[in-house]
């Protein structure tokens, strides 16, 4: 009785109520301010950084956790390029041609399978001295000489899957159409591969589900991803369908170009022209995200570092004017993608060759391994962050103060090298 009697007496004061009403009102306001003015960053959304300086066309990113390398191609510059996760060096060497999908090999780690314009090669170098030694394995589309070929993948069990493309015009951009292929290389085929897409205009991206049952497939000019049942253990594919059309994606531009894909079975794809890349759901042909990278001209991704959570991403600058290149002085440049909250697996790597020197004696007497190198390198001094030395063919990125090794330039370009670095 006596209670309930006060709880009447509280509600008799109206005023005092409104007050406590009013208090708890503004005291909410000032702390939902506060805490908009102390908004943390979005600790969720992609982080995109720089990992190495440009080159002409980046291509082909192949990230081999066995030695945390990260290989890459500078196409036109005939330059296989290695990235090393742990000291960031990056040191490359110079084939005479346009070069693509660099793979190691399964049982040799230092035996990397290319392309050198129509012919495959394998060559042995540990990603950082000189090259010890190299074999052309096989020569493909003879009736197409200015062909080249383009990207390409090992599966599970090894073999090859590589595609060529036509000659493209570098001035106009205008391709010879249909005179592409996507073949698939395996021990026993190195002198007739076999055609397994044909005709295709610009053979690019491919990667495979991790039920190892699918295979998705990019012809760039399509615009689109295929898909195709994918037999392992025989190595054939069939029932080839549309899984993903780039053009019903109002909110990007560019086409589609090199593909990886992550743990949960979905695509991330490389939009040439794009200045992005996608992650799509090959199933449902739905659009997950869009990644911006500072290039227009997109061209690879591959998952990599030591928790394959970094997707690493190549980009061209070929195709810029030299206006376009000062405001984008990035494009050409591996990026690296993290906080994508997903992770890819490890690439699988050839086996077609264990020795580089035994291969295919056959292919040697053919052509004249020696004629496909370019001679020494000269020092370059066209960048002043790149240094060359002639002895390792090896340059720093991100470290241009690498006082150690000062004694190896010559010291006429060492003159230069000042001289552009007290410039700057
Ligand atoms: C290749 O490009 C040409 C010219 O655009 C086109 O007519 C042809 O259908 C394309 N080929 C394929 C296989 O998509």
């Amino acid at each position: 009785m006596k209670k309930f009697g006060k709880c009447i007496v509280v509600l008799q004061y109206p005023v005092m109520w409104s007050l406590v009403i009013l208090v708890i009102f503004f005291s909410h306001s000032v702390m939902s301010q506060d805490a908009t003015k102390n908004e943390l960053p979005n600790f969720d959304s992609p982080a995109v950084f720089q990992v190495t300086q440009p080159v002409d066309h980046g291509e082909g990113p192949m990230w081999d956790g066995r030695k945390n390398l990260l290989y890459f191609v500078d196409i036109h510059a005939g330059r296989v390029l290695s990235y090393n996760y742990d000291s960031k060096k990056v040191s490359f060497v110079t084939l005479k041609g346009d070069v693509s999908s660099v793979i190691p090999a399964k049982k040799n780690e230092n035996i990397l399978v290319l392309g050198l314009d129509r012919s495959l090669m394998a060559i042995e170098w540990d990603g950082q001295n000189d090259v010890k030694s190299k074999r052309v394995l096989t020569t493909v589309a003879p009736q197409f000489p200015q062909s080249r070929f383009n990207d390409g993948k090992a599966d599970k069990q090894g073999r090859l899957w590589v595609g060529t493309m036509g000659f493209e015009n570098p001035q106009t951009r205008q391709l010879a159409p249909n005179q592409g292929a996507l073949y698939k290389i395996t021990k026993d085929t190195f002198l007739s591969p076999k055609i397994e897409i044909a005709p295709v205009n610009i053979s690019n991206g491919l990667t495979w589900n991790k039920a190892n049952n699918k295979m998705y497939y990019i012809d760039t000019p399509s615009k689109k991803v295929m898909e195709y049942d994918y037999d392992d253990e025989k190595g054939d594919i069939s029932n080839p369908r549309v899984s993903v059309d780039i053009e019903k994606f109002p909110s990007v531009t560019g086409s589609p170009d090199g593909m990886t894909i992550d743990n949960d079975d979905n695509l991330w794809i490389a939009l040439f022209g794009g200045g992005s890349i996608i992650k799509v759901n090959p199933v449902t042909g739905q659009l997950l995200q869009v990644v911006p990278i500072p290039a227009r001209d997109v061209t690879s991704v591959m998952f990599g570092g030591p928790n394959l959570d970094i997707l690493f991403v190549t980009t061209s600058r070929r195709g810029l004017t030299d206006s376009e290149r000062k405001t984008s002085n990035a494009a050409g440049s591996v990026f690296g993608v993290t906080n994508l909250r997903t992770k890819g697996s490890p690439a699988h790597f050839v086996d077609l060759v264990d020795n580089a020197r035994r291969a295919n004696i056959l292919a040697e007497i053919l052509i004249n391994t020696n004629e496909l190198f370019a001679q020494p390198l000269p020092n370059e001094v066209s960048n002043a962050l790149v240094q060359s030395t002639e002895a390792s063919q090896n340059y720093v990125v991100q470290q241009p103060q690498r006082t150690s090794e000062k004694e190896d330039v010559p010291a006429f370009w060492g003159a230069i090298l000042n001289t552009i670095r007290n410039f700057f």
